[in-house]
């Protein structure tokens, strides 16, 4: 396991799924953990399982897509815990359709979640990133993962707003690492494949039967193969990896 003791770590969208199972997990590692989901409310839960891990927690309620709200998390934050070492961009959320039939509310809600949600927490997290330094004066820098998806690399019928958003994510993933790699702050992302969460709950029988019969493994994937596949980037036994996909998919693709 890493060791982020002394480390402060957000994660958004972690009231439940796999957002919650990573903010655990950071905190197995010692981690102080913030997350973020809609409501503050209902993050309760996610809370008390990581304080029961022997490290602070602070739950802010907000939603991702709004530039503000995330202005004041990231503030809210540093106030409460003092500093951001790890930035999970984990909230998301579908509204699946063919694509002639899909309406401009459909596109706009995905990509301003996924994408923009993505894009607003890195530009906040960037400047107190950059003032993460040793008392000896050298840069820490931070941890940038972000959770794209199988699907964004490979396209899926029915879901042109959001392998849009996931494929956006992978291109801002780069671009993030090139623009602050030299100021020692990595970003990576994590595609998953089919993992076993609410989102996937609501799908019919046979479009489980149709993922499982293109997965090597025989299995839908656990939010726990997510959350391992995130720690291992947030740690420093990956500093020497940035721009990175990590495709954590039962060999899907
Ligand atoms: P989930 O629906 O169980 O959890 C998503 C969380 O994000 C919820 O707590 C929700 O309230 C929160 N959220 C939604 N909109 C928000 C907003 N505007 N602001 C703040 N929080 C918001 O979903 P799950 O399965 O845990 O997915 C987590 C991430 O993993 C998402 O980015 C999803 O696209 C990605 N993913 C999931 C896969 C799966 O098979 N479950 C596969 C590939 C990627």
């Amino acid at each position: 396991m890493a060791n982020l003791k002394g480390k402060v770590a957000l994660v958004t969208g972690a009231a439940r799924g796999i957002g919650a199972e990573i903010a655990k997990r950071l905190a197995e590692d010692g981690a102080d953990i913030a997350i973020c989901d809609l409501k503050a409310e209902w993050c309760e839960e996610t809370v008390k399982a990581i304080e029961a891990l022997g490290v602070k927690a602070a739950a802010f309620g907000v939603n991702v897509a709004v530039s503000a709200e995330v202005d004041a998390c990231v503030k809210g934050v540093i106030e409460k815990l003092g500093r951001i070492d790890i930035m999970v961009n984990n909230a998301g959320i579908t509204k699946d359709g063919l694509l002639m039939r899909m309406s401009d509310d459909d596109w706009d809600a995905v990509l301003n979640v996924n994408l923009k949600g993505t894009f607003l927490f890195t530009r906040a997290v960037a400047r107190p990133m950059m003032k993460n330094k040793s008392p000896e004066g050298e840069q820490l820098g931070g941890a940038i993962i972000n959770i794209a998806s199988v699907v964004g690399i490979m396209g899926n019928a029915g879901q042109a707003n959001y392998t849009a958003s996931k494929g956006g994510v992978i291109a801002l993933t780069k671009t993030t690492a090139k623009e602050l790699g030299s100021r020692n702050i990595r970003c990576n992302a994590v595609a998953p494949g089919f993992i076993q969460s609410k989102m996937t709950d609501v799908l019919s029988e046979d479009v489980k039967k149709a993922y499982m019969d293109t997965i090597p493994l025989k299995r839908f994937g656990k939010v726990r193969d997510i959350a391992n596949a995130v720690a291992w980037l947030a740690g420093d036994e990956a500093a020497y990896v940035t721009g990175q996909v990590i495709s954590v998919n039962g060999g899907m693709i």
